[in-house]
């Protein structure tokens, strides 16, 4: 790859994409977990060029402020007004200062299926066959919207790239595509652009001009034909990127397929470009897996489940969850209908289960959450098992407290554990607890009101109701009986 490295990319990014109809700039709308620019700027990257330029002009702070964040060491050239393609590369260019000595890759940024290996590949192609300017094209089933590519009838070389606008009936009906891709010689590049006019419909200045200069100047313009046609969609309004969702959604449940992943219905799958697995890993409908989540193998996720930034370790079963910052341990079992919230940690064969929330709270080896229980803000050891329909009380109103339970404690159904509180190792609590003093290990801890039965009190209270009647038929049997 370094031996086609470029001198340049340069990332067109300044245009507003008024089709998109969003007050977000087009570029920064987001696939899979990254936006469409940083989805160009990471292929770019993998071309290890000497300078990477991202063109920025609508909305420049805040394409700015992406990049720096996501993307630091990439350089930035300011468009004011966008003047068209090919003014937005004079203004990459006068940011680098001088014509760059080799080649110039230049990519737009709202071409996110475009990846790393088609651009060397078209780098490579540039520099073997001599080129002064290579462009990416593409056979394409609808070519509305795109440049056509002009072919000299008898040698089938390129002669021009003509805008969809400007494009008359018989041009139109050309089904080659100017991806606008393309590699340039630094040097002719910049000499070219100067050449560039404005008449055409939308009085702009066409990068893609610079092909019939430097043909016209009797300087070598090559085409080089992209394998599919779909890594080069342009993203133009949101229909257009759904469909590259889709296909890049597509594109890396194969990978994932191919590398030993059962994905049960891929249809219906989500998963960002971050998103990482091991063999044997089984995914099951109705599921989206973002960020840095990670699914380690013999694992099962899904049907139905949301994971962020989310580890799952071998062979732990997640169903029916929703969970996001959260560390799922091996052989640990969540859900169905369980919500993991961040700093969750679930040790191996632990189980978070039906109607459970979790925040902030770290479970031992072995423990158990199984039913309608809050847990936030605690620690709990190993081998524990919490009661069912519990809550850690952890919010007084103002700031959040802390409650600590040991291992082996069995705790009943129903409790409180008002915090800052700490139950010991092995201790019992018994059902309908409200917990508001520290348990010593080996405790039974009984903190509820004493049961009192008031007899007859249905008798002489509700005379005559159905369940007086069934009260003393109850009572007639126990003196037959008896
Ligand atoms: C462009 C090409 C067209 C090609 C298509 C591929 C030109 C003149 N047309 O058309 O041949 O088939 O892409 O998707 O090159 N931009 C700037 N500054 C500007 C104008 C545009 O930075 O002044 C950026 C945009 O942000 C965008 C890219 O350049 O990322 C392409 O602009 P867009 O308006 O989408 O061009 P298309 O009409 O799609
Ligand atoms: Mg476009």
């Amino acid at each position: 790859m370094s031996a086609n490295r470029p001198a340049a990319v340069v990332v067109l990014a300044a245009g507003e994409g008024t089709r998109m109809k969003s007050k977000t700039p087009k570029v920064l709308h987001e696939i899979a977990g990254r936006s469409l620019v940083g989805h160009v700027v990471s292929a770019a990257r993998e071309l290890e060029p000497e300078q990477l330029v991202v063109v920025v002009g609508h909305a420049s702070e805040h394409v700015r402020e992406h990049l720096a964040a996501h993307y630091e060491g990439t350089r930035t050239a300011f468009q004011a007004e966008q003047n068209g393609t090919g003014h937005a590369v004079r203004m990459a260019l006068e940011e680098l200062g001088q014509a760059p000595d080799g080649t110039v890759v230049v990519v737009c940024g709202d071409t996110p299926l475009l990846s790393g290996e088609t651009l060397s590949a078209l780098a490579a192609t540039h520099a073997a066959d001599g080129n002064a300017v290579t462009v990416l094209t593409a056979e394409v089933p609808d070519s509305t919207g795109y440049g056509r590519i002009v072919r000299d009838a008898a040698t089938g070389a390129v002669t021009a790239i003509v805008e969809h606008k400007d494009a008359s009936e018989v041009e139109r009906a050309i089904k080659e595509i100017n991806s606008g891709v393309f590699a340039f010689d630094g040097r002719l590049l910049a000499d070219a652009l100067g050449k560039v006019r404005t008449d055409n419909s939308q009085g702009e200045e066409y990068l893609t001009d610079v092909l019939g200069i430097l043909r016209e100047a009797g300087h070598r313009v090559g085409a080089s034909v992209a394998g599919d046609h779909r890594e080069i969609l342009g993203i133009n309004n949101r229909v257009q990127l759904a469909e590259a969702r889709r296909l890049l959604n597509q594109r890396l449940l194969e990978r994932a397929m191919t590398a030993g992943v059962t994905v049960v219905d891929p249809a219906s799958v989500l998963v960002d470009v971050t998103v990482t697995f091991e063999r044997d890993a089984v995914v099951h409908p109705g599921t989206q897996l973002l960020g840095a989540t990670h699914v380690a193998e013999d694992a099962e996720v899904g049907p139905n489940t949301r994971l962020r930034d989310t580890v799952v370790g071998r062979g732990a079963r997640v169903d029916n969850t929703v969970a996001d910052r959260a560390v799922i341990g091996e052989s640990a079992s969540v859900g169905p209908y369980t919500y993991l919230r961040p700093g969750t940690e679930l040790g191996p064969k632990a189980k978070a289960g039906t109607y459970v929330e979790m925040k902030n709270a770290s479970l031992g080896e072995g423990t158990k959450v199984p039913h309608l229980s809050y847990v936030g803000d605690a620690t709990i050891g190993e081998y524990t098992n919490i009661g069912a329909a519990s809550v850690f009380v952890n919010y007084d109103g103002e700031a959040k407290h802390h409650t600590t339970i040991g291992s082996h404690c069995r705790t009943g159904s129903d409790n409180m554990f008002v915090a800052p509180v700490t139950v010991g190792d092995g201790a019992y609590t018994a059902a309908g607890s409200v917990i508001t003093k520290d348990v010593p290990p080996g405790s039974l801890a009984v903190a509820r009101g004493q049961q009192r039965n008031i007899e007859g009190w249905v008798a002489r209270k509700r005379p005559g109701s159905a369940a007086a009647q069934a009260a003393q038929a109850a009572g007639e049997a126990v003196e037959r009986e008896g």
